[in-house]
């Protein structure tokens, strides 16, 4: 048999901020039971003046190098479709920022939201080559679209930081994958643009399409069978289209798609997306730490994974949960991270999304507003520059 590898530790973090959809559509005249009822959102978190990818990424990477150790951290790897910088990693900022040691590799990968598995693949790679390593991997998005658009409800921010090693605690990475790449325009940002462009229901056919792909090669690559698995962990860029994926499949498949079996299958994987709105590389891990933190025990069960990411990639795989998983989740921090969020109300939204880092080249403050470990102090010469607290 060969080396168990996987996930040994996983955190994540969010934001000071959260708009409740309630405050949403009291603005647009929205009928709330769309938001809640119709794509599956409560509430989105949203970042303030001095928060980014980065002061994500360092907050919720901290309490694993704190618990684990920095000694057998080589490689970083950061996944983001927010980048803020076109040459230089935003995992270097965070190397700095928790203080690993300088024998380090760090990169940056991007394919939308499917990033953070290809860094986990990446990461599994690296560990099967030198099994006393660990890789760090981070994945930390902000989601925005244009005020007023259809995409607005799904905004969302997020980072969920792994650690990558050998004999894990939580859970162990299976091979096969069922891969999928089509070209499509479904969700994309130019360099220039702030706000990503989407075509909502082609993004929705294209989710779709990638799903059957990555399942159908699942399956050619000789994966386990469906009956296997004890859940299902889906991309949400909001969780409705976890339950549209897996109707999808149960069809696909000829099994019957009553409540029961979506409740079964994913009702425990959508707590966390549902009041953090769409993380993009971190939404799936975020269902993977929802339903580790809810569910009955787990012990020696596969779990089915579909990471989907617009463009499009999307990879099935499986993992296997540990023994003795529950001592190593972090449940009352993912807790604390949700209910710390302090809510604005639609005014205050508006403002933090309309804000943006000044471009000039100037020495630049940023409000300060947040209350973590870590914050984004201004930006001078076009350096950011950041703070520890
Ligand atoms: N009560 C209950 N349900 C209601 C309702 C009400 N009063 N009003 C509407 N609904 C339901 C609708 O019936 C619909 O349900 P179904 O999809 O099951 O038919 C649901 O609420 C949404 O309504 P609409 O389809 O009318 O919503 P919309 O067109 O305004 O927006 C969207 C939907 C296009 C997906 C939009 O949210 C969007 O653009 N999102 C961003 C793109 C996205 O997330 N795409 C997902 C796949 S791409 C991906 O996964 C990558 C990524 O992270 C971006």
């Amino acid at each position: 048999m060969s080396l168990p590898i996987g996930i040994h530790d996983l955190s994540f973090a969010s934001t000071e901020f959260v708009l409740p959809h309630t405050a949403l559509a009291a603005h647009n005249g929205t009928d709330v039971a769309k938001y809640h009822v119709g794509i599956g959102q409560q509430s989105m978190s949203v970042p303030a003046a001095d928060e980014d990818i980065v002061t994500m990424g360092a907050t919720a990477a901290a309490p694993l190098v704190d618990r684990c150790g920095k000694d057998r951290i080589r490689t970083v790897v950061f996944a983001t479709e927010s980048s803020i910088d076109q040459a230089k990693s935003a995992g270097v900022y965070v190397h700095s920022l928790i203080g690993l040691v300088p024998s380090c590799r760090v990169v940056e990968m991007k394919q939308a939201c499917y990033a953070a598995t290809a860094a986990l693949q990446f990461a599994i790679g690296l560990i099967r080559r030198d099994p006393s390593q660990q890789v760090l991997v981070i994945a930390s998005d902000v989601s925005t679209y244009e005020p007023d658009s259809p995409g607005e409800a799904t905004q969302g921010a997020a980072a969920a930081a792994m650690l990558v090693g050998a004999d894990p605690a939580l859970v162990r990475i299976e091979e096969p994958s069922g891969l999928f790449t089509a070209d499509v325009m479904d969700f994309w940002r130019p360099n220039y643009r702030e706000a990503a462009l989407v075509n909502g229901r082609e993004s929705v056919g294209a989710y779709l399409r990638a799903v059957e792909g990555a399942w159908k090669d699942y399956t050619k690559q000789g994966g386990r069978s469906w009956e296997e698995f004890a859940a299902f962990v889906y991309h949400q860029p909001f969780t409705k289209m976890a339950y549209k994926a897996h109707r999808h499949l149960l069809s696909l498949c000829g099994r019957p798609a009553d409540r029961d079996t979506l409740e079964r299958d994913l009702g425990r994987t959508t707590a966390y997306n549902a009041v953090i709105g769409n993380s993009y590389t971190a939404s799936m891990y975020l269902g993977l730490a929802t339903l580790l933190d809810q569910a009955d025990d787990l012990t020696d069960r596969p779990l089915a994974f579909l990471s989907y990411g617009s463009g499009s990639v999307a990879e099935f795989f499986a993992g296997t949960v540990a023994a003795g998983y529950r001592t190593h989740l972090r449940t009352g921090a993912n807790h604390e991270v949700i209910a710390r969020r302090r809510p604005l109300d639609h005014a205050g939204y508006r403002a933090l999304h309309a804000w943006s880092l000044p471009a000039d080249g100037g020495d630049h403050s940023t409000p300060a507003q947040t209350t973590g470990p870590y914050r984004l102090a201004g930006v001078s010469g076009h350096k950011r520059l950041y703070e520890t607290r």
